[in-house]
Order: C-alpha cells, then sequence, then structure tokens
C-alpha cells in the first residue's frame, strides 16, 4: 500500500485526477469504479473543469461501475447514485447512460449476481475510486462483512445513515437498505485509490492503514491488495504513526513511477 498524505484536500482532488486521466490516456477503453459520497467531489469536479478547459482525454471508450447504490428509493430519486454520479460526473465527461452501470436496485433478489457478471464482462475494473467511513466501512461494507464478499444487499448501520442524512430531508428518509459491491469484488480492481479528506477520517484512516486486517474495519482489507494508493489531506493523515515515513518515500519517488 501507498500512503500520500498531502498538504490538503485540493491537493488530494488533483492527484487523484492526474491519475485518473493518466490511466485513460494509456487506455482510452478504461473501466473506471466510480465512488460516490462527499469525498470524491473535489475531484470529480477537478475532472470535469479539465474537460472544459479543453485538457482533458478523451472518455468515448470509457465506461464506469459504481460500487454501491441505495434500495428503496423512488424511481429517478435525486440521491440515487445513478443520478447523483451523472450529476457530478459522467454527464459531464459525456459518458452516456448506458456506459455507467450500478447494481440495480429494482431487481434485488438477482442484482449481485448480475453485476459481478456484468463486471466480469467489462473485464474488471482498471482503477477503482474509493471513500471510507467514519465508522471503516468501504462503499457499503460495513463493519463485520466478509473480507470476500461480494455484491449483495447490505442493512446500513445507523452511524452511516446519520453521516448521510446531510444528503436528505430528514434522518427517516436515508434508505436502510443497500446494494453494494463487496470487499471481495473490490480487490479485483486492478488499482484501488482511496481518497480521504477531514478530521472525520482520521482515525478510520488510521485504523485502516496501520491497524489489524479485520472485518471490524473493513477498509483495512486494501493491506491485501497488491496495487493500493492513499492519498489523504493533513487532517485525514493525522492520527497515523507512520506519516513522516510516507512522506519521505513519496517524495523520493521516481518521477516515472506514479501512483
Ligand atoms: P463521504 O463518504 O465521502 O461522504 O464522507 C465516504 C463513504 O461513506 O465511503
Amino acid at each position: 500500500m501507498e500512503v500520500v498524505p498531502l498538504g490538503s484536500a485540493a491537493e488530494v482532488a488533483a492527484l487523484a485526477a492526474d491519475t485518473i486521466e493518466a490511466l485513460v490516456r494509456s487506455r482510452p477503453a478504461a473501466v473506471l469504479g466510480l465512488a460516490t459520497g462527499s469525498t470524491p467531489v473535489a475531484t470529480y469536479a477537478e475532472l470535469v473543469a479539465r474537460r472544459r478547459a479543453g485538457t482533458a482525454p478523451s472518455y468515448d471508450e470509457v465506461r464506469a461501475f459504481l460500487l454501491d447504490e441505495y434500495v428503496g428509493l423512488p424511481p429517478g430519486h435525486p440521491q440515487s447514485y445513478r443520478a447523483t454520479i451523472a450529476r457530478e460526473l459522467t454527464d459531464d465527461l459525456g459518458l452516456p447512460p448506458d456506459r455507467v452501470h450500478r447494481p440495480d436496485p429494482t431487481d434485488v433478489p438477482t442484482a449481485g449476481a448480475a453485476y459481478e457478471a456484468q463486471l466480469a464482462e467489462a473485464g474488471g475494473v482498471d482503477l477503482q475510486v474509493l471513500g471510507i467511513g467514519s465508522d471503516g466501512h468501504l462503499a457499503f461494507n460495513e463493519p463485520g462483512s466478509s473480507l470476500s464478499s461480494l455484491t449483495r444487499l447490505k442493512t446500513l448501520t445507523e452511524e452511516t445513515r446519520r453521516d448521510n442524512a446531510r444528503f436528505f430531508n430528514s434522518l427517516d428518509e436515508v434508505p436502510r437498505h443497500v446494494l453494494t459491491q463487496g470487499l471481495g469484488t473490490i480487490l479485483r480492481a486492478r488499482h484501488l485509490l482511496l481518497i480521504a479528506t477531514g478530521a472525520g477520517k482520521a482515525e478510520a484512516v488510521a485504523a485502516a492503514v496501520e491497524g489489524p486486517l479485520s472485518a471490524s474495519c473493513p477498509a483495512s482489507v486494501l493491506q491485501l491488495h497488491p496495487h493500493a494508493s492513499v492519498l489523504l489531506d493533513a487532517d485525514a493523515a493525522s492520527r497515523l504513526a507512520r506519516a513522516d515515513h510516507y512522506r519521505e518515500v513519496y517524495a523520493g519517488k521516481p518521477d516515472w513511477q506514479g501512483l
């Protein structure tokens, strides 16, 4: 795992956008795994700004797969992750809805297996963008999730529902159930790019990066992946015991290496 403590959330967004663009330049038919939530919003805004400025690579052949989707929202709800990613990123990058996939919340019993089949048919995810929950969740794999789980129905913890209530009119409106890629699904992506900003994530980041591998901290599963990059602002890195070492490693990297 490569941990990159940066100075600010803007630096995190810029490096994450650089990494996504570098992939799409080298592999025009790249398969991107996209997270929703607040953290990647700045990265997505950066990608959209670069496209408007005319410096972005072509996204004409790119396909995208979402990590997760709420179950039980009315069709077309603006907080569905399909609507969210279209609004924040994919519409502005020119990806039509038929190239942006999600687990299908209208057919929950079959959605998990169907999504795994779609991912396999696409050849798997090249680069998976990830956030981390304040309780250590990864996608919507809450503490206790099997480390080798695949896409399936999950129940949100009260902590996650409270965290996400800011997107809804009230806590009651936050769905209790979701479909989410499993931890085993996420581990199949070829490169994992976890981004975290703000002091509210510091404890979860420290547990994921430096704590034991444990289903009690689902994001610790990154420790099993051969190519995982963790981009942090100063606040999110503030509880790491080895932060100085990670900074020294990153500063000493050869230019050609990238993330
Ligand atoms: P956030 O969520 O980016 O909105 O903090 C992260 C997550 O729940 O994985």
